[in-house]
């Protein structure tokens, strides 16, 4: 049956997967808090559904879940679920603190991965789809349904099981184009047919969600709108699974600055679009390139005298769009030394950080005076390192840095001595290395005898000049297990020592998680 497709709906719901998707990403795991402080960021962007992660994945995804459910009012908090029902009940007892909580659930739909990965019929996945979809209304009424490899589905049985799905009770249908395979065109068409071709799709919305496999994951969502989708699943960064997921940023700044084009609009503040960039950015490890589109560091930044030029004239002779829209001029000098406690406060809540207690805020203050009297001018990127590196993830079994004393000068080989402590033991060791930063680590593992792999290891200043703060991560692998560790430090080899250790805790910590694409 053919039907027009209607594009009366002028609202487009912007569905944040950076706790799911982007947290799939190797070595970007995150703590229940860090996740927290992400989704109090994702809720100052007003994004209207935060997939806060896969509560049957690990009894802490499970906690972490129930936590933003309980702490974010103003976006709907939505868990993933395979179409199972362990899966689902799992994820409904989390999300059960939620004002607005919506489940999702996916099975695969592609020829290859019903036949080679679930070993099911077309038959059996749409009965498994439908069974769930029913599942879930004890919970909500608020479904998402994924036919999981949709853009290498067929088009006749995903138009059947959508149908099935919508009558069943989902109001979501999201069409993942999983391993990145669409160009825009195809998947703008495939969005477009769906819509056309199912009789009862007016009862439900159409969702994108593109992984970035060939780079398209932005290109093939902003078709997949204009071709009548209402949501777009997509990450802060572009974070998410192997290269990544559709970039919030670039979504929305697209469908904001080509409004000639897009008969839709979203509801985002986009002034937190670079603090929240930044945040995820210092959480996991995963640094932005400098030359990546509205979050990059140059992104507003001319080199040719051509350009400054005629930016200075006239800004429009280059720019498309104003960086303080964004939020890049949010970064201003906050605090310095002869900042109180109250100021610290204040200013951490309007960063998206409440202060539990005094205890904390004691903590806190003593750390935030110690970085005053070496820096002075206090940035919000400072106060954001701050937290990262004063966890509140209480865990015994954790190692903690004492001190560190390394010396490298031109005449001699260059030597580490560390103190460490864990569960109230301190533990010595020193180690000469090929530079501080290499004696460190091997000094370190001494103590710690991971065995593990140092896979990258990388600097960058957080704010501008020589006393800025160097942001370092060092990512680790043991036994295909991968983890980001961050650390910051106005002395990089100290930074890097914090980072080499909260990798290394991560890892020790780190337990047994179901994957979203493993099949039972
Ligand atoms: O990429 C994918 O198919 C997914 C689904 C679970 C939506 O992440």
């Amino acid at each position: 049956m053919k039907k027009e497709m209607t594009m009366a709906n002028n609202k487009l719901v912007i569905f944040d997967t950076t706790l799911r998707d982007g947290e799939q990403s190797p070595g970007a795991s995150m703590t229940g808090s860090e996740k927290l402080r992400i989704a109090k960021v994702l809720e100052k962007l007003n994004v209207d559904i935060i997939e806060a992660g896969f509560p049957i994945a690990s009894k802490g995804d499970a906690e972490a879940v129930k936590n933003i459910a309980k702490t974010i009012k103003n976006s709907t908090i939505c868990g993933l679920a395979r179409a199972i029902n362990k899966d689902i009940d799992v994820a409904g007892e989390s999300l059960k603190p939620a004002n607005s909580a919506r489940i999702h659930t996916f099975i695969a739909t592609s020829e290859i991965h019903m036949q080679k990965k679930l070993n099911m019929s077309k038959e059996e996945v749409t009965d498994q789809a439908v069974r769930a979809i029913k599942r879930i209304q004890k919970y909500t009424n608020n479904i998402e349904f994924s036919p999981e490899d949709a853009g290498r589905s067929d088009f006749d049985f995903l138009c059947a099981i959508i149908e099935k799905a919508i009558k069943a009770g989902a109001t979501t249908i999201n069409i993942p184009d999983t391993v990145g395979y669409c160009i825009p065109d195809e998947y703008g068409d495939l969005i477009k047919r769906l819509i056309n071709n199912i009789p009862n799709s007016d009862k439900a919305i159409f969702s994108t969600h593109c992984q970035n496999d060939l780079g398209l994951a932005s290109a093939n969502s902003l078709a997949g709108v204009i071709n009548g989708a209402r949501q777009v699943e997509c990450t802060i960064n572009g974070l998410g699974e192997r290269a990544g997921n559709a970039s919030l940023e670039e979504v929305v700044m697209t469908v904001k600055t080509r409004q000639d084009l897009f008969s839709c609009e979203t509801q985002v503040v986009t002034d937190f679009i670079v603090p929240a960039s930044k945040l995820v950015s210092s959480i996991t490890g995963f640094s932005v390139q400098p030359n990546k589109a509205i979050v990059g560091a140059n992104a507003f930044a001319h080199e040719s005298g051509i350009h400054q030029d005629g930016v200075l004239k006239h800004r429009e002779t280059y720019e498309i769009m104003k960086a303080e829209d964004v939020g890049w001029l949010k970064n201003k000098i906050v605090l310095g030394k002869h900042s109180g406690r109250n100021a610290l406060r204040t200013r951490l809540s309007e960063i998206g950080y409440e202060i539990k207690n005094s205890e904390e805020l004691n903590i806190l203050f003593d750390k935030f005076k110690d970085l005053a009297d070496i820096k002075h001018e206090i940035y919000d990127d400072d106060l954001h390192a701050l937290i990262s590196n004063t966890s509140n993830d209480d865990n015994s079994l954790n190692y903690n840095l004492i001190s560190i004393k390394s010396s490298s000068d031109s005449s001699s080989e260059p030597h580490s001595e560390v103190v460490l402590e864990k569960n109230g033991k301190n533990f010595k060791s020193e180690s000469n290395g090929g530079g501080p930063v290499d004696a460190t680590f091997k000094a370190i593992e001494k103590i710690v005898r991971s065995n593990s792999k140092l896979q990258l290891y990388s600097v960058n200043n957080i704010t501008d000049g020589t006393d800025s703060l160097g942001d370092v991560t060092a990512r680790i692998e043991k036994e295909g297990v991968i983890v980001n560790g961050v650390g910051s430090d106005t002395d990089i080899v100290i930074a890097s020592a914090k980072a080499y250790l909260d990798a290394i805790n991560k890892l020790s910590n780190k337990t047994e998680i179901v994957h979203p694409q493993d099949h039972e």
